[in-house]
């Protein structure tokens, strides 16, 4: 890494195996050496990684836009790099103004008291998830990640016991590497899968509305007008990608450090109260969502940079969530740690539309876990982490041990009939 901390060029490719292994140690040299660098990965792209850059970026779209721009960078996702396979994602791939209708009825759908109202269907799948193992005294306890994409896609008004295919597809573009046979796989077999099932789904729900998601977008309107299905679409990829791998990514990760950390872990099974605070620790910590991109529309300067237009830029979320000017002793998880001005949700615009619902999911997720499975061990030697954490961090497994307890479903079955089946 150049001495010279004004836009040095770096090492960094946040999808190689040296970020995975050691990213907050990267992200920490890069805060100190060179917050706004540029590396030659993937064609080249600027990195941001203090918190001054990441927070200016995200709040000035008309130099740093989110927009599809195929001339730059390729075709494909707009806010990852390389460019992610996906559909056009709406809103998260328009700038503002014409972002802002969108997100007002995506919002509507998410506010605190929709939210609320998915509660009881989220604390029946988290007790079904546990439930399925509970009585053994060991499983994999990233099983629980399930449950955010259940409880999306029950939402939506797909069918959750086919969660699993979604995951595999918009899960792993952001927790694979590239290159791998997995992105392959999501890539060539697993999106497309989705597209066409949820096609289906929308055309199936014109005919047949239901108390779901998808007929709340079908019955919405933006400017004066009706979504056509593209658009619907393009929101609902958006809200399965969002939604399956993020809220997973922050409980796996936090419920490995609290393993590890056990008087952190007594104090919240002793006294719930601290669990939304901690929450927010855990956010700023372990970012989810590592890091997202834009292009760079202009040639100006930025932090002393000379950025070009078509140049794409890396805003990391993680490394501001950890920058010292922000944050006193930033690597010190401090469950009581208030405020907390993380940005683990991003800033400004796109900021995530889906926090309320993550946050709902999560909190039940530790509840439950603390008070039926408190005692939990974990096999250290055998948790496997994504291989790839540049979008994504988090485990796949956390093999645990646990004192056995009891079902609480009864006979309810896990994945009821109360959806209508599109196909
Ligand atoms: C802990 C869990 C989560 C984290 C850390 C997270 C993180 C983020 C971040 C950083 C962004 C900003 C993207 C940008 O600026 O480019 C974002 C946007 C978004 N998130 Fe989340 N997210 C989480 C959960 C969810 C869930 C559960 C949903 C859906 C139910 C969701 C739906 C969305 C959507 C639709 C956007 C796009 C908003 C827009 O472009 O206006 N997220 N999220």
């Amino acid at each position: 890494m150049s001495s010279d901390k004004r836009c040095p060029v770096i090492h960094f490719d946040h999808h190689s195996a040296e970020h995975t292994a050691n990213h907050v140690e990267i992200y920490r040299e890069l805060i100190e050496k060179a917050p706004v660098g540029w590396t030659e990965a993937y064609g080249g792209f600027w990195v941001l990684s203090d918190y001054a850059s990441v927070y200016e970026a995200s709040r000035n779209d008309d130099l740093f836009s989110s927009a599809r721009h195929d001339e730059y960078g390729g075709p494909g996702l707009a806010v990852t790099i390389p460019k992610a396979p996906t559909e056009f994602h709406i809103p998260i791939e328009i700038d503002p103004p014409n972002s802002a209708p969108y997100r007002k009825i995506i919002n509507k759908a998410t506010a605190p008291k929709a939210a609320e109202r998915l509660l009881p269907k989220i604390e029946h799948y988290v007790t079904g998830i546990v439930d399925s193992f509970i009585e053994t005294g060991e499983a994999d306890l990233a099983i629980v990640a399930a449950v955010p994409a259940i409880v999306v896609i029950d939402w939506l008004g797909l069918d959750p016991s086919e969660y699993q295919f979604y995951v595999d597809a918009m899960h792993t573009l952001v927790s694979a590497a590239p290159d791998s046979e997995e992105y392959k796989h999501a890539a060539e077999v697993a999106v497309p899968w989705v597209t066409k099932t949820v096609r289906e789904h929308i055309a199936f729900r014109r005919e047949n509305p239901a108390d779901d998601i998808t007929t709340y977008f079908i019955d919405a309107e933006v400017d004066g007008r009706k979504l056509d299905d593209d658009e619907i679409y393009s929101i609902l990829e958006l809200v399965i990608s969002g939604g399956v791998g993020t809220t997973a990514s922050l409980v796996t990760q936090s419920l490995v450090w609290l393993y590890q950390n056990p008087e952190e872990r007594r104090q919240l099974i002793e006294d719930p109260s601290m669990l939304d605070v901690a929450m927010e620790e855990f956010l700023r910590v372990f970012s989810p969502t590592q890091a997202l991109a834009r292009t760079i529309m202009e040639d100006t300067e930025f932090h002393g940079c000379p950025v070009r237009k078509g140049d794409r830029a890396l805003l990391s979320w993680a490394g501001a969530n950890r920058d010292p000017e922000q944050f006193d002793d930033p690597d010190n998880v401090d469950i009581t740690r208030w405020p907390n001005r993380h940005i683990a949700f991003g800033v400004g615009v796109h900021r995530c539309a889906g926090l309320y619902i993550a946050k709902g999911i999560a909190r039940e997720i530790f509840t439950q876990v603390f008070t039926r499975l408190g005692d939990y061990v974990v096999d250290m030697d055998n948790v496997v982490s994504y291989p790839d954490q540049g979008t994504n961090a988090g485990y796949h497994s956390i093999p645990v041990t646990f004192t056995p307890g009891e079902r609480l479903l009864g006979d309810t079955p896990l994945f009821g009939e109360h959806y209508t089946k599109s196909r």
